[in-house]
This record gives C-alpha cells, structure tokens and sequence, in this order.
C-alpha cells in the first residue's frame, strides 16, 4: 500500500547573510509516497539540495511545513527522526574523516543502538552491495576516491535502515555500471521493501530510471 509518508506544503526557505537573502525554496508543495523512487531534477543553484535538507529536517522551513508521517518536522524530536525515519546522502558525501570506512557505516547502527555483531554483519552486507570489499574497511575517507566515498555514503545511509531515503546526486561521481548498481539497490528497496526515495540528480538515465521526475526552477517546482 502506497501512502504518503512525507508531504512539504508550501515550503519556502531564505538564507539570510549579512550582505544578501537567497529564497532557496518558494511555496514548495509536494507528497511523497512510499514504494515510489522520485528524482528531482532542475539548473544548478534551483533549490534542490535546500529541499534535500528541509525535507531531512535539518533546515526548518522559514515558511510553510514539511510533515513526516503527519508530524510536523518543526515539533518533532529531530535527533529521533534523523536516526529513525529519514537518511540522508549528502552531496558531498559528510563521511567522518577520522572514521575508518567500517566505522563509517556502522556509526548510524550504533546510535540506534544495535547489537555489535548484528551491525557489523549489516555493515559487512551494505558495503559488498555498493562493491567494496574488506580490503576497504580500514581505509580512512581520504584514501579513496571520489566515488568510493560516495559508496560509503550510499552505504552508510542504506544500512541505518530508515525507510526514507533523501539522495543528494548519489551517483555523480560513479562510473556508469556503479551508478547502475546503485540505483538497482535504491529501486529494489522502494519497490520491495516499500521505501521511499528521493534522488537529486543531473543525469537523464537516473530520472528515466525513477517512478517520477520533480523539475524544479527557480525555488520552485514547475513540473512533474
Ligand atoms: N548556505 C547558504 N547561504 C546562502 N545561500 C545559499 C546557501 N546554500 C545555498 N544557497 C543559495 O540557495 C540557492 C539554492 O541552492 P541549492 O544548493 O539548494 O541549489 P541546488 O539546486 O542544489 O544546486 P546544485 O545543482 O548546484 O547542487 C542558490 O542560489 C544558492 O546560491
Ligand atoms: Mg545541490
């Protein structure tokens, strides 16, 4: 059964500097389902990754709401909801340099508070999905490239489990049969595990690839 799981309704946000405001987001309504893969697509610099946080509750909307199983993110328990209901990949992966990649993906588990042996095989099991073996487990970020990072970060958000999944250009720096690979495992876990996943993205094969595309302009949505 498909039902919303995350709704924005006429969701504005301004950054405020001191020599300028940006309205990221203008009056942005929008649910979002589950067992649906939505990509988001649009020009650089439309408000995209802006959506990405105010949907993850990271930012709260200036105006406007965003509701996440009908509660609102401005009242909710954000620790909870970011540990709980919503994962994040980010567009510049935010891995923990200090952390091995291991610790990495295991860093989610441990907040929610796992058994030791059951995370680590959870672990061992996303990472061989996105196609790093153990050799990678001890490597700190920055020795591996670009688009191992992103790996990791699919593979740290895949494996906290949480049902919604916000994707900022997950495959942008993968190579055509990884970008395959992951949008497969992203595609299976909203079709078959019910899933809902929100993938930003600048490349046509993965919004072809998506149950339905976003086009936004400006701040705001101007196509589905
Ligand atoms: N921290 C910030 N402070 C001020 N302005 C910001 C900040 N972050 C983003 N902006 C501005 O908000 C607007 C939307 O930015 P956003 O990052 O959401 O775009 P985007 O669609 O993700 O672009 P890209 O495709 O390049 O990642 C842009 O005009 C950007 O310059
Ligand atoms: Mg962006």
């Amino acid at each position: 059964m498909k039902e919303t799981v995350l709704e924005a309704r006429r969701v504005s946000y301004v950054y405020r500097t001191r020599h300028r405001t940006v309205q990221a987001l203008n009056e942005v309504s929008y649910r979002f389902a589950s067992g649906t893969v939505y990509a988001v697509v649009g020009k650089s610099g439309c408000g995209k990754s802006t959506l990405i946080s105010v949907l993850a509750g990271l930012y709260l909307p200036s105006m406007g709401y965003v509701l996440c199983h009908g509660k609102d993110t401005l009242t909710l328990d954000r620790t909870l909801h970011r540990r709980h209901d919503v994962a994040v990949i980010y567009q510049n992966y935010n891995l923990f340099p200090l952390m091995t990649v291991m610790e990495n993906v295991l860093y989610p588990l441990r907040l929610q508070q796992k058994k030791k042996k059951e995370a680590r095989a959870l672990a061992e099991r996303t990472l061989r999905s996105v196609g790093l073996s153990p050799d990678y487990y001890n490597r700190l970020p920055a020795m591996l490239s670009g688009g191992e990072q992103q790996r990791v970060a699919v593979a740290r958000a895949v494996a906290g489990g949480q049902k919604i999944i916000l994707a900022d250009e997950p495959t942008g720096n993968l190579d055509e049969e990884n970008s395959r690979n992951v949008m497969e495992m992203l595609k299976r876990l909203a079709h078959e595990e019910d899933y809902c996943v929100i993938v930003v993205t600048h490349d046509p094969q993965v919004a072809a690839e998506s149950d339905a595309v976003i086009r936004m302009s400006s701040g705001r949505i101007v196509g589905e």
